[in-house]
């Protein structure tokens, strides 16, 4: 497994090519004698939110991990900016630590302190830095973890079902705090859900992952702002709930 910053690709980018950000060829991981990733090659371009949908249990969160360099005992090749930040399912705060040390953690520099700041207040969270964990609602710890992400200046976000622990209206806000921050950060992104109109709403591209492979590359050309009502959603929506093997309503097949 090679893992390398993509620093040396920046000055590539030309008006035509989109620098890739994301490389990832060949890429195989088997826990035992089963192997759950068996040859995924992915590419994502600067600043593309690409969505990473697949049925339980079918490697998603493990291409996540081999992505963010958490595991490494995967094989392939794989190439990511030096700046990229994962946000999980879970916030994973550190309940002994207060919101401005959770966010600050790890990261250096100059005025860490007003970049925590700023990454709180984008976040919605001004004025919450002293504020510990356990005082925070789901949705709130988990805008700080999306905030611990921010203060990173990320070219690349993997988030792993960032949303889907929170009630359905904290969900729809959080996925417009999401399309909010992209349009002003510009950073690419891999989302895994199993939200197909998440997908939708949020993604320039939705892959499914099957059988450890990439089987489905899917372009969402939808203008933004998007909403789930959107003119040529209900195609798109119909045709990945059947990929995922889900009925889509009445008139489904
Ligand atoms: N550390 C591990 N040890 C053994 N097996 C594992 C390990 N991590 C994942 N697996 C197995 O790999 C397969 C893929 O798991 P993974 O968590 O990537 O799926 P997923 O697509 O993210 O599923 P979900 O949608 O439920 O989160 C599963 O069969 C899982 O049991
Ligand atoms: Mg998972």
């Amino acid at each position: 497994m090679a893992t390398r910053p993509t620093g040396d690709l920046t000055g590539a980018a030309t008006a035509v090519t989109p620098v890739a950000v994301v490389r990832a060829v060949g890429v195989r991981r088997a826990f035992g004698p089963v192997p759950v990733l068996n040859g995924v090659d992915l590419t994502i371009a600067a600043g593309e939110v690409v969505a990473l949908l697949g049925s339980s249990g079918s490697g998603k969160s493990t291409l996540l991990r081999v992505l963010a360099g958490l595991d490494g005992d995967a094989c392939g090749e794989v190439t990511v900016p030096a700046r990229s930040a994962v946000v999980f399912q879970e916030h994973r705060l550190l309940p002994w630590k207060r919101v401005a040390d959770n966010v600050a953690l790890g990261v250096a520099g100059r005025d860490v302190a007003g970049r925590v700041a700023a990454a709180l207040a984008e976040v919605g969270l001004a004025g919450r830095e002293r504020a510990w964990p356990a005082e925070l609602s789901g949705g709130q710890s988990q805008r700080v973890a999306v905030a611990r992400a921010l203060v990173r200046q990320p070219e690349l976000l993997l988030l792993d079902e960032p949303f889907g622990a929170l009630d359905a209206l904290t969900r729809l806000r959080m996925q417009a705090l999401f399309q909010r921050l992209r349009a002003e950060h510009r950073f690419a992104a891999l989302l895994v859900t199993h939200d197909v109109d998440e997908a939708l709403l949020l993604a320039d591209r939705v892959l499914l992952l099957d059988g450890g492979v990439l089987v489905e590359d899917v372009p969402i050309t939808v203008a933004h702002p998007r909403t789930t009502d959107a003119p040529g959603f209900g195609p798109l929506r119909r045709r990945l709930l059947a990929l995922l093997g889900v009925p889509a309503g009445p008139d489904a097949q």
